[in-house]
């Protein structure tokens, strides 16, 4: 539906009101109802996945409908293995029955699930209409091991130590005789794996198995392998990486003295079901071979080395002689929790050609990719054999044309000349040779190449690949200001940059999952991709390092470094932001039930530890501007938020008790920060720095009257500092946000829209493609050119300009709060995002005098339009234009 508001006269404040009371005077048009379907079926938010083991799958799927007020009514999921009986509406496993409700959700309630099995399934859909619906296509989901005692191999390595270099093969050649019906391989591993079946990689993982915490939970991944597999020989070949699990690299976090250190090991289980119904399932056992590989060295933190001299052409196939290959070793398990990997894989998402090459000279070319980004370069060169060719990765230039990577090595503690930062070598064959790392990646715009030898490189030589865990995304920006454009850009860039299976804070320096950048960033990540799965297999992280007491290190995970440093509530109230805010983008509360006990337990041990409601546990405002907030002021603030989120989880969860006690210690906690911190008389935080008062104002310390004033105040400040930013990491979240909420988004948008230092467009003005780690360009520490850290802008352009936002009474935008802000100096700005309903949409531009709003809310939720001064109206699904002169 179309409705168009014409407001034409000058007197604003009563055609305003006009605007929304009088709603029958609305041009309406009745657009066709078209289209009309069932999208998005997930299963645990992902589409038709293999390896869920939980006991009760949750389904979810979208009405699509442009029909104004279109609702579900009603709906039955169906669910069976047998996928014409599910087509005909008979779920053998589970059927829910016809439930009224407007849920687009529903978790698996039937029979027991069996191991191994694909479970097919549908929903029924009654519309508000009367009819009833469903998805052309069943979707379905498998599950995998459900058991740990369903896993059949054993766990295998070669029998070399930590300190071996190369990555080792694994090989084992079987015969099948019967008609292959399907197959199915379950690998589990410590280190990283490549699997291949007849010479031929399995799928298109990058970097598997994400990182854990290896010695308390180890993730396996499933995969169909059906049509790799063949009737008669076969082959299957594993090679295996370090990853995080054998770190030979020094840095200053000490990974290579992680608890769980050893030598890669894994275990997979080849599932092979025949066109009879029998069941055969290759293991890893003592009848397997292994040899060491071309990988000479392979360091997840540095780079990797390649022998291509060393190739042993077709090793995983069947036609190759393995006879001087040796006999395998069994090992112990890294731990006894082997969990499936329900999650988006890293992959090589974007290929990224160079945009210029310059030589140097005859040895040496620098390559730029004319972005920043996480990933990895692929060469392809001919030269004589033997001859060392160097790929040193790096973010930034010297003067004279070549890499310099100074301001991302810091860290890093070589002990020799043989592991150089960021930098792959590769020995050639002699013949033309092809290279691209498997078990590392980096965080680069340009790469110098260097050999030994001459060599001849062309641009096309070299070619970037963009790594990223392969989040969908649901979030666009579109606006008349390029540089707001390119800002949301490089937020999109720097966040994916920082998505290895947990969010790390670079891709470069440290590549460690930093816990308060991620917090930060969280909705950044929400409103702009479909990032739910992997919070939920980082809060797991979280849990497995946890100490009893409740503490959390900064860093997750890790090796034991960062419990005791950066680990205060600055940091580590990851616990209960990340939850929360997946409640409120997903309306799922199964994160916050599986975290509710830590976060009790953390919550529970700050104040044993600070009983006067006041904590200084924390590092503060990192990397600010110029001025820097109390440590005490902010930290609290964190304090205060992690009580309100466990009492509002207490209240879901039906733990009353619980919701009054944390809701009484929140009190607590705000009583004490505005006791110390807040003057009442001048409406000031502090010494009036924009963090305190922006945080204040964000976080919900101020207390109701004085609003109006600490807002006025911030104002103030920001005018004084000349609409530029004072804020560090923990201020960046709270100042656009609090300007915008408070009846400031002029403000708010000046700053944000900045062009000269200190602000986001200085860097895009300096010809960033990612968000920086420092907002002074030329600082000489604390500078990657990767880092999330100050990304909260990606989210507050949905919240501060675009106005959507979700609500916390009706959370994953069932019901949307929509707020958008005509600010000045910027013509038109279109904000949508893909929620757990389907499209939500906020776009309007200046005509002249005049301004138009178009509003698309999904079927099934509803919104609440609100514009400044002009007060509020209630939509429900559909789309509407409005139109008023300003
Ligand atoms: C990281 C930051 C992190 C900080 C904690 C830095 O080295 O790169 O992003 O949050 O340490 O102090």
């Amino acid at each position: 539906m179309k409705g168009t508001v014409h407001i034409t006269s000058g007197k604003q404040q009563a055609l305003q009101r006009l605007f929304f009371m009088v709603t029958c005077c609305l041009t309406v048009m009745i657009a066709q109802a078209q289209n009309e379907t069932i999208v998005a079926l997930k299963t645990e938010n992902l589409v038709n996945p293999i390896g869920i083991d939980v006991d009760q799958p949750r389904f979810s799927w979208q009405q699509q409908s442009k029909r104004e007020g279109a609702k579900q009514v009603a709906y039955q999921v169906i669910v069976g293995t047998d996928s014409v009986a599910v087509a005909n509406n008979r779920g053998e496993s589970w059927d829910s029955g016809k439930q009224s409700s407007d849920a687009l959700k529903a978790s698996y309630g039937g029979q027991a699930l069996q191991p191994f099995s694909r479970y097919y399934w549908k929903v029924l859909l009654w519309d508000d209409q009367g009819q009833q619906r469903s998805a052309q296509q069943l979707a379905f989901f498998e599950t995998g091991m459900r058991k740990q005692e369903n896993w059949k191999g054993a766990w295998i390595s070669d029998d070399n130590g930590i300190a071996v270099k190369p990555a080792a093969y694994f090989r084992k050649q079987f015969q099948t005789s019967k008609k292959i019906k399907s197959a199915r391989a379950y690998i589990a591993a410590g280190g990283l794996y490549e699997l291949y079946l007849n010479g031929q990689k399995v799928g298109n993982h990058r970097l598997d198995p994400a990182y854990t915490r290896f010695d308390r939970r180890n993730l396996y991944v499933s995969y169909d392998v059906t049509q790799q597999l063949q009737q008669g020989n076969n082959a299957i070949g594993v090679l295996m990486g370090n990853g995080w699990y054998n770190h030979q690299s020094t840095a200053v976090w000490f990974f290579d003295k992680a608890p769980w250190r050893n030598r890669p090991t894994f275990c997979l289980d080849l599932r092979i079901t025949y066109d009879d119904g029998s069941i055969e399932t290759i293991v890893t056992d003592k009848s397997w071979k292994t040899s060491l590989s071309p990988i000479i060295f392979n360091s997840i933190y540095t780079a990797e080395h390649y022998d291509a001299r060393l190739e042993q052409k077709g090793w995983n196939t069947t036609t190759f002689d393995a006879s001087k290959w040796k006999d395998v070793i069994y090992r112990s398990a890294p731990s006894t929790h082997v969990v499936s990997q329900v999650m988006p894989p890293i992959r090589n998402v974007k290929k990224i050609a160079a945009t210029s090459m310059r030589k140097l000279n005859d040895t040496t070319y620098v390559f730029d990719f004319g972005q920043n980004f996480s990933g990895v370069s692929e060469l392809h060169v001919e030269g004589k054999e033997g001859t060392v060719v160097r790929l040193k990765h790096g973010e930034r230039l010297y003067d004279n044309g070549h890499v310099d990577i100074s301001n991302i090595d810091q860290h890093y503690r070589p002990t020799d000349d043989k592991d150089p930062f960021q930098t792959d070598i590769v020995i050639l064959s002699g013949s033309s040779d092809t290279f691209m790392p498997k078990f590392n990646y980096k965080g680069f715009q340009y790469v110098e190449v260097t050999s030994s030898e001459p060599i001849d490189l062309k641009q096309e030589s070299l070619t970037g690949y963009f790594m990223h865990s392969d989040v969908t995304p649901v979030g666009t920006i579109r606006s008349s200001n390029p540089v707001i454009n390119k800002i949301w850009a490089a937020t999109n860039q720097a966040y994916l940059s920082n998505l290895f299976g947990y969010p790390t804070d670079c891709p470069q320096r440290e590549k460690n999952g930093w816990t308060g950048d991620a917090h930060i960033a969280i909705e950044t990540g929400l409103y702009n991709f479909d990032g739910i799965s992997v919070y939920e297999k980082w809060l797991a992280d979280h849990r497995d390092e946890q100490q009893p007491n409740g503490v959390l290190p900064s860093i997750i995970p890790t090796d034991g470094w960062g419990y005791e440093w950066g680990n205060g509530l600055d940091w580590t109230s990851t616990i209960a932001i990340i939850p929360w805010n997946v409640y409120l983008f997903y309306g799922d509360a199964t994160l916050l039930r599986d975290s509710y006990d830590a976060i009790k337990r953390y919550v529970n041990h700050v104040e044993e530890q600070y009983p006067t409601g006041l904590t200084s546990w924390g590092l503060g405002d990192w990397v600010p501007v110029k001025s820097k907030s109390p440590v005490e002021f902010s930290s609290s603030i964190y304090y205060y938020t992690d009580s309100r989120i466990l009492s509002e989880a207490a209240k879901l969860l039906g733990k009353e008790d619980d919701a009054e006690k944390y809701a009484q210690l929140a009190d607590k906690i705000k009583t004490a920060i505005n006791q110390k911190y807040f003057n009442k008389q001048t409406g000031i935080y502090g010494e009036g720095l924009q963090t305190e008062l922006s945080m204040a104002l964000y976080w919900g310390i101020v207390p109701e009257e004085f609003k109006v004033k600490v807002a006025d105040n911030l104002a103030k400040r920001v005018a004084a500092d000349n609409f530029h930013l004072d804020v560090g990491l923990l201020g960046t979240k709270s100042i656009l946000n609090a300007l915008s909420e408070n009846g400031y988004a002029d403000v708010a948008y000046k700053v944000a829209s900045q062009e000269d230092y200190p602000s986001w467009g200085w860097w895009i003005k300096n010809g960033a493609t990612t968000l920086y780690e420092n907002w002074n360009i030329g600082s000489e520490r604390d500078i990657s050119l990767n880092h999330i850290m100050f990304g909260e802008i990606g989210a507050w352009l949905y919240k501060g300009l675009g106005g959507i936002k979700p609500d916390p009474r009706q959370p994953g935008f069932k019901h949307v709060l929509l707020e958008p802000h005509f600010v000045q100096g910027l013509d038109n700005f279109e904000a949508s995002h893909v929620g757990p309903y389907g499209e939500i949409k906020t776009s309007w531009k200046r005509k002249g005098k005049k301004v138009e709003l178009t509003v698309v809310v999904p079927a099934n939720s509803t919104a609440t339009l609100h514009l400044p001064r002009q007060g509020s109206k209630a939509l429900t699904s559909g789309n509407y234009t409005f139109e008023w002169k300003e």
